[in-house]
């Protein structure tokens, strides 16, 4: 069979060695023509590998877009308002947004500038294209990523999952007690796992980032790009809101060893998940838990604001999700394929195990005034009140 992303990351590895397990995730998800996130075919949604919120339901679009108007509210209005979305895909999360303003008929509608920070030219297209469709007074502007940055918010759903992240393990015999899982070639010339003793650097940036050491066996991710993530959004917004919305746990969580010895890597393909991380490479999503902890140390070192943990369930709860069930009863949507739907994505989306239990992180910047609005604990926002996260 002929694979040559296969055979690429066989030629880096021949040249220089075993390669990180985020470098080899980097290539497998994003290498340009080749990688996973880069073809045709959709990823998210029935038809691809995996099922997201908004490729279920507009619920989520729905809540989202009270959010947001609710953000330009108190940021007095502001012309323009950016909404940025990263790892947009098919975009069915922005259009739900977008579907909901009109209803509403919001003015909000006449501000709104998109910025998709989406790696798949497929999908940016696909999503200008929907946009097109839509009955605007005004057709939405699309912004550059380069654009200067105005008031806005940021979105991002299931993005930092799909960040490559290394892996580590405990290992008491090597120097600083842990290795990394790198990705080599065996006789066979196929990808193996190497376990690779830290060099002083790499150390000490695991050791600030797990604390406590692994135990004997126990492996770990580390996902330094997500923490590379919230230095970047002060280039996409002056000020306004970011919306992160994840699988995710606190740091300690992800690295109890007796719960998650193995970790959260997952590959998934078919709606099916598999730890056979290295296989197919290109064919394959690879993705592990976001350490909660971790972001918002990241967050608050680029000069966010935290406004508010809370969960997916949460959120929609908190946002009128009542109100929308009940449009969507009594409107065109009430038909017996609208009900099913509606009550399974309910199911799902409520579920405190499934994705009712998804980590929102509600993260403020700007002038202090505008971020003394949004995080006001006496008037939070919409969504924001429940500072208590499912015990998941
Ligand atoms: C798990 S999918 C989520 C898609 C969408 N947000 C949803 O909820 O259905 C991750 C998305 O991030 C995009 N992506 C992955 N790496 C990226 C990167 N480095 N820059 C921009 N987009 C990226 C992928 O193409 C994909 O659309």
């Amino acid at each position: 069979m002929d694979q040559p992303l296969l055979e690429r990351i066989r030629t880096e590895i021949r040249t220089q060695g075993p390669i990180s397990f985020a470098r080899f995730m980097e290539r497998a998800l994003t290498e340009p023509g080749l990688g996973y996130y880069v073809g045709t075919q959709p990823r998210a949604g029935r038809d691809g590998d995996f099922m997201t919120a908004p490729e279920m339901h507009s619920l989520l679009g729905s809540a989202l877009a009270r959010l947001i108007r609710e953000t330009w509210e108190r940021l007095d209005r502001p012309q323009p308002f950016r909404y940025t979305e990263y790892g947009a895909g098919s975009g069915a999360l922005l259009l739900a947004v977008v579907d909901q303003l009109i209803r509403d008929e919001s003015l909000l509608l006449e501000a709104l500038q998109i910025q998709l920070i989406e790696i798949n030219p497929h999908r940016r297209e696909e999503i200008q294209r929907a946009l097109a469709t839509r009955a605007l007074r005004h057709p939405l502007k699309i912004v550059e990523q380069d654009a200067p940055p105005v008031a806005g918010v940021v979105v991002a759903n299931e993005f930092l999952d799909a960040l490559p992240f290394h892996i580590y393990v405990g290992r008491a015999a090597t120097a600083h007690g842990t290795a990394e899982r790198c990705v080599g070639l065996n006789e066979e010339d196929s990808l193996v796992w190497v376990e690779v003793p830290l060099g002083e650097a790499e150390a000490t940036r695991v050791r600030a980032r797990f604390g406590a050491p692994l135990t004997e066996g126990q492996r770990a991710e580390a996902c330094f790009a997500a923490d590379a993530w919230p230095h970047e959004l002060a280039e996409k917004i002056s000020g306004g809101l970011v919306v992160m919305i994840d699988y995710g746990r606190e740091g300690a969580d992800l690295r109890d060893a007796a719960s998650r010895a193995a970790g959260t890597a997952l590959a998934y393909q078919g709606h099916r998940a598999t730890d056979d991380l290295l296989g197919d490479p290109g064919g394959r999503d690879l993705t592990a838990h976001v350490d909660l902890t971790a972001l918002r140390a990241a967050a608050t070192a680029a000069g966010l604001t935290p406004v508010a943990s809370t969960s997916q369930a949460a959120l929609l709860a908190g946002v009128g999700l009542d109100d929308e069930i009940e449009r969507i009863r009594r409107g065109p949507e009430a038909t017996l394929e609208g009900a099913i739907a509606l009550r399974s994505a309910l199911a799902r989306l409520m579920n405190p195990r499934g994705m009712g239990g998804f980590a929102v992180e509600l993260f403020a910047l700007g002038s202090a005034e505008h971020v003394s609005r949004l995080a006001d604990a006496r008037n939070p926002l919409p969504g924001a009140a429940a500072p208590i996260r499912p015990l998941v």
